[in-house]
């Protein structure tokens, strides 16, 4: 029997959404993760300090009793944004980063940024006091084709963007390609990335062959197989530069089987279980801690968890449920297609 025990793993890029659907995915996060980057996209979206503070008290009062947990806040940029509003959420200790969604990239997105000289005065401020910067990185151009717009979108915004503010400390989230990982690695002490669980395991064809897979689609979609290696081999390496972001994303499955389906995948029940799956099957369950324990806060600056988890590797495979039962409807759980035997311990 084989176990691991690592620090408490934080999740650095996660969507609770609010009201009932919130409370019934917060305790999935809130059973292995200590803390978490809590995203912005509600509607109307998280922009303001205030609005930062009163979400902050409704993840609170939704978490169930004995059970603790960390949510680290972040604001939404608009092109109204108010720098001396960013630097007041910064200074209050409450909010951790700033996401920059472009303009109908995705989700509850159509708030977000369309012309990045608009944000300009945001962005110095945040350079300035060293408040991260979470990207969603893809381009919106109608012309550009979706398996390409994460790789324009660090060509012509991201690049340009750290050239012209060398300071502005920036997170890729959610990174789907060999650029984007090869990007993070030259990237310096300002670059991260994050990397989903669902992107090391799945690529193209597991949404599209054999029959259209709604509960696969999210954003950035996955790519070709290549670039699932490409993720795997830096998310395994042990550099400080990869940490764990889930992008965990509940819809109902009614907005997934859909003609025109939400994007996202649900994956913070199981996320331990199939992270130490790809860990060893990689070779690399030592570098475990750093991607899910070390990295991430080592990036945003905040302690590493005291309190621990361990995993045990059984015979007998994990299950866990099919689907959450929210009260807007049932949120099915990312099925990864084989079996995994690394069970959390209570
Ligand atoms: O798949 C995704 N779902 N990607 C995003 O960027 C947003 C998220 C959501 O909010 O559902
Ligand atoms: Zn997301």
């Amino acid at each position: 029997m084989k176990t691991i025990t690592l620090p408490r793993p934080d999740d650095w890029h996660l969507h609770l959404r609010d009201g009932a659907m919130l409370e019934a995915v917060l305790p999935e996060s809130a059973r292995h993760f200590a803390r978490a980057i809590i995203m912005p996209n509600l509607v109307p979206p998280v922009v303001t300090l205030g609005d930062a503070r009163a979400y902050h008290q409704r993840i609170m009062a939704a978490l169930p009793e004995g059970m603790a947990f960390d949510p680290l806040m972040t604001l939404y940029l608009t092109e109204g944004t108010d720098p001396a509003e960013v630097e007041r959420a910064a200074a209050s200790g409450l909010v951790k980063a700033v996401k920059l969604y472009p303009a109908g990239a995705t989700t509850n997105s159509l708030s977000g940024v369309r012309d990045l000289s608009k944000v300009m005065p945001v962005l110095e401020t945040m350079a300035r006091i060293g408040l991260p910067l979470c990207t969603h990185g893809e381009v919106t151009d109608a012309h550009v084709d979706i398996f390409d717009r994460e790789a324009v979108f660090i060509d012509t915004v991201l690049d340009p963007l750290r050239r012209s503010l060398p300071e502005l400390r920036v997170v890729m989230e959610h990174i789907t390609t060999e650029e984007g990982v090869a990007y993070a690695a030259e990237g310096g002490d300002t670059l991260a990335a994050t990397i989903t669980t669902h992107h090391l395991i799945i690529n193209r064809n597991h949404i599209l062959a054999g029959g259209i897979k709604p509960h696969y689609y999210c954003l950035p979609v996955a790519k070709r197989e290549k670039h699932r290696l490409a993720l795997r081999k830096a998310a395994t390496s042990g550099s400080s530069r990869y940490f764990l972001g889930t992008d965990s994303a509940p819809h109902v499955d009614a907005l997934k089987e859909h003609a025109c389906g939400c994007a996202g995948c649900f994956t913070a029940t199981n996320t331990m279980s199939l992270l130490t799956h790809v860990f060893e099957e990689e070779g690399a369950l030592d570098k475990l801690e750093a991607f899910a324990s070390r990295s991430g806060p080592a990036f945003y600056r905040l302690p590493v968890n005291e309190s621990t988890i361990t995993l045990e590797k059984r015979a007998e495979a994990c299950t866990w449920p099919e689907k959450i039962e929210a009260a807007p409807g049932p949120v099915t759980v990312f099925n990864p297609g084989f079996p995994v035997h690394w069970h959390v311990l209570p």
